[in-house]
């Protein structure tokens, strides 16, 4: 990028240190994708039992990413896990984790009363020079920026699951980000090896403004007796080229995930109506606790290793 070197007039900031709050399924991810790629990390979450959940997602991740890029040598595959291993710190400490942070992406529950605070008490003590960003799915970035007083130097960084595999990153200005600020984020997607795309601060962003009406239409097609489930995935398989039909999706991204975003959506109104309108399936599914894959059944049922049944 034309900004990377020191001498350029025009200096955004150089990330070097990343804090990431969260280490969940996406948290782990980013904290994973960044220390591949040689920032420093510092991954943070409530406690130690969920730093550990967030070690042993990566460890089995890195493990995966080490035998393809090692096939046949056990010891570089072991350096490389602990090369790798060596770029990331835990810490449950919310303030002494953000004190030498460049960056700090937020992964933490979707909640925003959540994340506004989290952020109000991370501005009073990160850096002055520091970019904050959510991964927020569905949540206004504009509203959580709210929290602090770096409106300018906030953004949204939106990954995809699984973080690893999946090669895009939205990256989100609202009317205040600045461009120093935009540019730093889209020079750490790329530095990361990931694809950036930008979007303004709209519900859903790109993807999943897309994707969650077209799974809802096809719900309705189902529930209006037109066509299985299998058929529908079938056909957008092989009829439209998509790697997963909008029911493997459904049952992947989770249920009571797509519900929640469609929900949030109705009640914010800055979608159409009728393309977040309920769906009684939808909603029966989800207050059975028939979630999609992680709980074993969604629209298809998931058992033991074979998986899809
Ligand atoms: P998750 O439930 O797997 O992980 C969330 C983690 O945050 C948990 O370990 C929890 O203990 C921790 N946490 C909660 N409050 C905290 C706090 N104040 N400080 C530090 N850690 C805290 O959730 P997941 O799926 O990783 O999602 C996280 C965020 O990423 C959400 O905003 C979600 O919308 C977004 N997202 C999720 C995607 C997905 O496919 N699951 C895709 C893209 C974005």
């Amino acid at each position: 990028a034309a900004f990377s070197t020191s001498s350029s007039a025009y200096a955004p900031v150089n990330v070097k240190n990343i804090t990431v709050f969260g280490s969940g399924l996406m948290g782990a991810g980013i904290v994973q994708v960044a220390a591949q790629n040689a920032f420093n990390v510092t991954m943070v979450d409530l406690n130690p039992e969920a730093l550990k959940k967030g070690q042993d997602i990566i460890n089995s991740s890195l493990k995966r990413v080490a035998k393809k890029q090692f096939p046949e040598d056990e010891g570089k595959q072991k350096e490389f896990i602990e090369k790798t291993f060596a770029q990331i710190k835990t810490s449950s400490d919310a303030e002494a984790a953000s004190k030498d942070a460049d960056l700090i992406i937020e992964a933490i529950v979707e909640n925003l009363t959540a994340k506004q605070q989290l952020f109000s008490r991370l501005d009073k003590v990160a850096p002055e020079h520091a970019l904050f960003c959510s991964n927020t799915s569905s949540l206004p970035i504009g509203e959580i920026a709210k929290a602090t007083k770096r409106e300018d130097r906030f953004g949204g960084l939106h990954f995809f699951n699984p973080v690893p595999q999946m090669k895009l990153v939205e990256v989100i200005r609202t009317s205040e980000t600045s461009q120093d600020s935009f540019d730093a984020f889209m020079d750490v997607c790329t530095r990361m090896k990931k694809t950036p795309i930008s979007c303004k601060d709209t519900p859903g962003f790109v993807v999943n403004r897309l994707l969650v009406p077209y799974m809802m239409e096809s719900i309705r097609i189902v529930e209006r007796g037109e066509a299985t489930p299998q058929d529908v995935d079938t056909a957008m398989k092989l009829g439209a080229g998509f790697p997963m039909g909008p029911f493997e999706l459904l049952d992947f991204v989770g249920l009571d995930t797509t519900k929640f975003i469609v929900d949030g959506w109705r009640k914010e109104g800055k979608v159409d109506a009728n393309l977040v309108a309920p769906i009684k399936i939808l909603d029966d599914l989800v207050a059975k606790g028939h979630l999609g894959r992680k709980s074993g059944q969604g629209f298809y049922s998931y058992q033991g290793v074979g998986g899809k049944k």
